[in-house]
Parts: C-alpha cells; structure tokens; sequence
C-alpha cells in the first residue's frame, strides 16, 4: 500500500526556490529604497481585518500568500529601519543580520542547549560583549530577547546571591529586601522585582540630579534608613542610558556604595542602549565603572544595529548566575561525550530551555562590520542628536529640557500646549515624514528624539527640524 507523506517539504523546490530567490530580491531592495518610502503609515480598517479570520484548515499557496505580505504586512510595520525613524529607542537592524536570520531559519537550531555550534557561537559572543565592557574573561552571560528580560534575570541572580540556594526551594520568607534605581529607571525594572516576587514596592526610586543622574548621596541615605528599619539592601541598578533623557548615572560611585556596603550588595547596570557607547572610544569614558558591576543588561537589537530580537544578560560570577537558574532534570542529564555534552547550558542561565540562534545574527554582525565600524555609528548618532539639540537651543521658539549625553533629545515647543505638542507629533507620524516620540520630563510633555539608526545623517535631523519649524509655525528658518 502506498504511503501518503505529510512531510512540508514540496515535491517539487524549483517553485518555491524561484519565490525565494524572489522575496530575497525583494527584502533587499526594500532595504535598499527605504528612504523613498513613508516612515510609517497607520494600517486601513480592511488590512486590520485580515487578521481577524479563523484558523485556516486547509493551506494557501505561498505565493498568494507572498502577495498577501507585499501587500497587507510590509508596508505596515514599524518602520524603525527607515533612518527617519527617532521613536522609543528603536535599533535599525542591518543587511547581514537579515541574511543571518534567513540562514537561521534554515539552521532551525535549539540553542537551550547539548554540544552543537550554536552554543560555540552565542559564548563568542558573550565573550566579546565581556571584553566589550571590560568584564572579566571568565564572566557568564546568556542571549535573551531584551532587557526587560535580563533585567528580571539579573533581579534573580542577586536575589540568588543575598538569600542563597535554600530560597530557591523554600521561597524567601520574611526577609525584606529592598533595592535601588535612580527615578529615571525604565519600566521594566520595578517590573522585575515584582516578577521575582519581591513586589515593586521592594524598589526605592532615588532622585536624580539637575543631569538625572542618582542622587549617590541620597541613595547611602536610603540604604542606612532601610537598614535601621530592619530591610535588607540587596541591589543597587545603576542605569546606563536613561530610556528618557540617555542620563548615565555615576557607575564607579554606585560600585563604590554596593562595595563599601560590607553586606554585599548586588550591583547590576541597565544599558539597555547605553552600555553599547563602549564601542565608541569618545562615549567609552561616560560609563566608567560598568566594569566593576556584578551583571549588565543590555540589547544588541538597538545600538549594535543586530535585527529583532537580541537582548542580553552579563554576570561576573560564572557560579551565582548558574546557581540562579540551574535545575537536574533525567531528561537534560548532562553526559561526558556525545551531544549531551558541553555544560552549562543556556537553559541553565536563563529561564528557556527551548531558543533560537539568536547567537548567528549578532557574531554575523560584528564579524561583518567590526566593533570600530559599530562604534563609529555610535558616535554619528550621538552627533547627530547634538547637532539637533543645538539648533534647538539657538531658537528662541524652543527649548531643550535635559542634557544630550548621548543620543537622546527631549524639547519643547515654548507656546505649544501639551495638546498641540501631541498633534504635531502625531502628524508628523501620520505623514510618515518621521516618527518622534513624546515623554514626561520633570513632570512637562516633551517631544523626544531618539537617534539609533546607522542610516540616519545629519541631513535627517536637519530636515526633522525644517519640518518642526515649518510645522509649529515657530520662527522662519
Ligand atoms: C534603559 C532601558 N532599559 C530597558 C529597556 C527595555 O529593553 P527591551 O525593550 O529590549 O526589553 C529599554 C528599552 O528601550 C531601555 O531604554
């Protein structure tokens, strides 16, 4: 009798390697023409339906469904590989990494773990991300989606590290710890300690300065205050790169509190973007003291230019950040040979076990471009933001409401209403000339610029500021 196969392979490749070969085409001239297209553009009632349908029981062909794609997801994302785009602290993506995420996709490897090239290849790159910051050769780390997640990982680990393995087991009972990030935190920090179940209100926020960076001083207030009130100070999180102003607080004064503390208090960095200045030589110096924390988050998907998703966790302590996740299961038991070989595991530094190679795209990356290649599009982005920040200042119309570390610039329009600021912000979106976001900045809206795209040039911000000027009627340029 013969059988029937339900294998997904065609019968026949030539069609689908013809439309392959064709999408490929496609994606690289879709890169290549970005800046003739919109920035953005809001999705048509019909489109937004075409995703309501029922769960499809029989197959449709792949090239009505590449029509499908053309024509109803492509021209509706987020648009953040257009260099036009200076919304939410979006990266760009690049050419190789898209490569590499199609070869990816062939490769179809489980990284959580077993003796196989893609785990070679993500301890690569977290060696070069340790050398990067100047961690130890012999730090740990894992590749997660971003630093929301490594930012809750590392909540773990120096959760891990005050209370030890037994609270692993048995929860952790009384013990009150608190920790510390400066008010400019991001979102996802309290997020953390409320998912590691310590609740967010385990978080102290610390003023910032006139720079918004901590506040050291009120921050050892803090700690000797919690301390005498019976708490336990077990984290400072030092922010690299505020998602609102790019502030860096003052790393090597924040390792000097944990470190002085006697009661080993964890210090962790948040450099969701900011840690990534290190790749260039004139930022390197802001971050001073990251070196010395006990773990860093940060993201390759935003200023490495690496494409969706690329988020990762540094610990300097190998053994705490396996102690923190490790767990014996018989069907994991690591062997002596074969490919159950090569522990650690990333199933044992992360909470995944099953993950993809996210590992390819970013060692694609950085073997393609370099790290002084990657860092001069650093420095074009913080320049870029500075050049705007300036010609904002010099317009009596505007004003610039925090300082311009790095590449982030928070303004104002003088007589715009916060309504009318969301208007034109909203318009310039709706145009699709370009995407600014908005934020809160000592308790006033301000529009926000973020630049992280290697393909934006001076010229983009220039013409963002024509445009802000044509369109808030301000003063003639
Ligand atoms: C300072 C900071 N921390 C954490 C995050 C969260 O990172 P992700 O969006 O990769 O989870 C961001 C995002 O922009 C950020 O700017």
């Amino acid at each position: 009798m013969e059988q029937t196969s339900h294998s997904l392979d065609p019968a026949d490749w030539s069609e689908l390697r013809a439309l392959g070969h064709r999408m490929m085409d496609d994606m690289i001239d879709h890169l290549a023409g970005l800046r003739d297209g919109p920035v953005w553009q809001k999705m048509p009632d019909e489109v937004r339906k075409n995703f309501k349908k029922s769960l499809p029981a029989a197959g449709t062909d792949l090239s009505s469904l590449y029509a499908d794609f053309s024509a109803n997801i492509k021209p509706y994302v987020t648009g953040n590989t257009n260099p036009r785009f200076f919304g939410w602290v979006h990266g760009g993506g690049n050419a190789v990494s898209m490569l590499a995420d199609f070869l990816c996709g062939a490769m179809n490897a489980n990284c959580g773990g077993r003796d196989h090239v893609g785990i070679a290849v993500e301890r690569q790159v977290i060696a070069w991300a340790a050398e990067m910051l100047g961690m130890p050769t012999g730090a740990s780390g894992v590749l997660l989606t971003g630093s929301s997640m490594a930012n809750f990982c590392a909540v773990l680990c120096a959760r891990f590290a005050a209370l030890g393995a037994a609270a692993r087991r048995e929860g952790f009972g009384r013990q009150k710890l608190v920790a510390y990030a400066s008010a400019g935190a991001h979102r996802c920090v309290p997020a953390a300690l409320d998912m590691a179940g310590l609740g967010s209100n385990a978080l102290r926020l610390i003023p910032v300065d006139k720079n918004f960076r901590m506040d050291v001083v009120a921050l050892q207030m803090a700690i000797v205050e919690d301390r005498a009130a019976g708490k336990r100070p077990f984290l400072i999180v030092g922010t690299a790169g505020s998602v609102d102003t790019g502030a860096i607080d003052d790393l090597a004064a924040l390792a000097d509190v944990a470190e002085r503390s006697g009661e080993g208090i964890w210090f962790h960095v948040d450099g969701a973007f900011g840690a990534l200045a290190a790749l260039s030589p004139s930022h390197k110096p802001l971050l001073a003291g990251i070196e010395r924390a006990d773990s860093v988050a940060f993201d390759f998907h935003k200023w490495a230019q690496v494409t969706y998703d690329a988020g990762c966790l540094l610990v300097r302590d190998a053994a705490v950040h396996l102690a923190t996740f490790e767990q014996e299961t018989n069907y994991l038991a690591p062997a002596a040979r074969g490919m159950a070989a090569g522990q650690p595991w990333p199933c044992d530094l992360g909470p995944d076990l099953s993950r993809g190679f996210r590992a390819l795209k970013i060692w694609m990356t950085i073997s393609a471009y370099g790290s002084e290649r990657l860092g001069a599009v650093v420095a074009q982005n913080c320049n870029a933001a500075m050049r705007l920040a300036v010609r904002i200042r010099q317009n009596a119309g505007m004003e610039v409401v925090a300082p311009v570390p790095l590449n982030i610039v928070c303004f104002r329009l003088k007589n715009f209403s916060d309504g009318e600021m969301l208007n034109l912000v909203a318009n310039l979106q709706e145009k699709g000339q370009f995407v600014p976001s908005t934020t809160t900045i000592d308790g006033r809206l301000a529009i926000r610029v973020a630049v992280v795209n290697h393909r934006t040039t001076n010229d983009d911000v220039d013409a963002f500021f024509k445009q802000i000027l044509r369109a808030s009627g301000a003063i003639r340029f």
